[in-house]
């Protein structure tokens, strides 16, 4: 850990400072501005020469801004001698398209790997990545950190009795089941159908085919992110019908893009918890008094110490 140097950018900040002071460091000075086109401007103003240097950076909602940021920082870092730049990206944008769906779509997920390389990262951390077979698009030596036992420990806090968990598609299928083990608990399962051909209405889901009962059941449904917040408000509305009684919601990724407040106020949830991946402002509390944040920046202090030591 000695001579790791901090660095953190803008939307990334509380969560970057959080893990410094849990390993007894603190963020190195960094401004950050913009011209009044958008164009970003660095300044490192911390010394570096031959030091490992990490920099925290969230690039989920807004991604084109947040990861040129990054890119950005990470170029600055090695032009003024770092030895080594490591990207702590809590939550990695542009991770849905890690394949082209129809002919004519570009594999974004490589390109963005590609950028963040070119521009002097040597390696990554991400928290729940959407699918792992992205780790291997990077290059470099790219570690998958996994929720499940915040998750395992935040379900066992809400201190319910018979429960179930809930995969509200085939991608959250496997972290049910794994959490359901772990919790010595049941799940079930649903489908969802997405838009993945043609244009327009990329956020659009439908979900069905509920694999058991929920009746007289409270429930749990697990995933790795909210986004519009389709998917659950349309699980929760199913779980209903069927007769569950209390719908709780954990997921890592709170992206909470465009309606998402909105929607998530109109479904029957009674709690909402989420992880600190992603800064979410005093609108978010505001809006869902239901909302409790579950911090990984004890994971984070964890895996960049054992890292440190290896
Ligand atoms: C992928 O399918 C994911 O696991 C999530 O279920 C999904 O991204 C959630 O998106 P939304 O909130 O827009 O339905």
């Amino acid at each position: 850990m000695k001579g790791l140097k901090f660095f953190a950018c803008r939307d990334s900040v509380n969560l970057g400072r959080k893990v410094a002071r849990l390993l007894g460091k603190r963020l190195g000075r960094l401004h950050l501005s913009n011209f009044a086109d958008g164009e970003i401007r660095v300044w490192v103003e911390e010394k570096v020469k031959g030091k490992n240097c990490l920099v925290f950076q969230t690039t989920r909602l807004d991604p084109n801004n947040r990861l040129i940021e990054l890119c950005l920082v990470a170029s600055a870092l090695k032009e003024s001698g770092a030895k080594k730049v490591s990207a702590i990206i809590p939550s990695f944008g542009y991770a849905r398209q890690f394949m082209a769906y129809q002919p004519g779509e570009t594999k974004a997920t490589l390109l963005m790997a590609k950028i963040l390389v070119a521009s002097g990262v040597d390696e990554v951390m991400v928290i729940d990545l959407h699918h792992e077979k992205i780790l291997d698009l990077f290059g470099i030596p790219a570690v998958n950190l996994k929720t499940e036992d915040l998750f395992v420990q935040a379900i066992k806090n809400l201190d319910l009795k018979d429960f179930i968990l809930v995969a509200p598609d085939k991608g959250s299928k496997p972290r049910a089941a794994s959490l359901a083990g772990k919790l010595n608990a049941p799940y079930v399962f649903l489908k969802k159908k997405r838009k993945t051909k043609g244009f327009g209405r990329e956020d659009w889901s439908r979900v069905f085919d509920l694999s058991g009962k929920v009746r007289g059941l409270d429930a749990v449904i697990v995933d790795d992110e909210i986004s519009s917040g389709g998917t659950v408000v349309k699980t929760a509305s199913l779980l209903k019908e069927r007769g569950a009684k209390r719908i709780f919601v954990l997921v890592t990724h709170p992206v909470f893009s465009g309606q998402t407040y909105l929607n998530l106020t109109q479904a029957p949830l009674e709690k909402i918890l989420v992880t600190d991946t992603l800064p979410l402002g005093k609108k978010a509390f505001k809006a869902l008094p239901n909302l409790e944040v579950v911090s990984v920046a004890g994971l984070l202090a964890w895996a960049i110490e054992k890292k440190s030591k290896d």
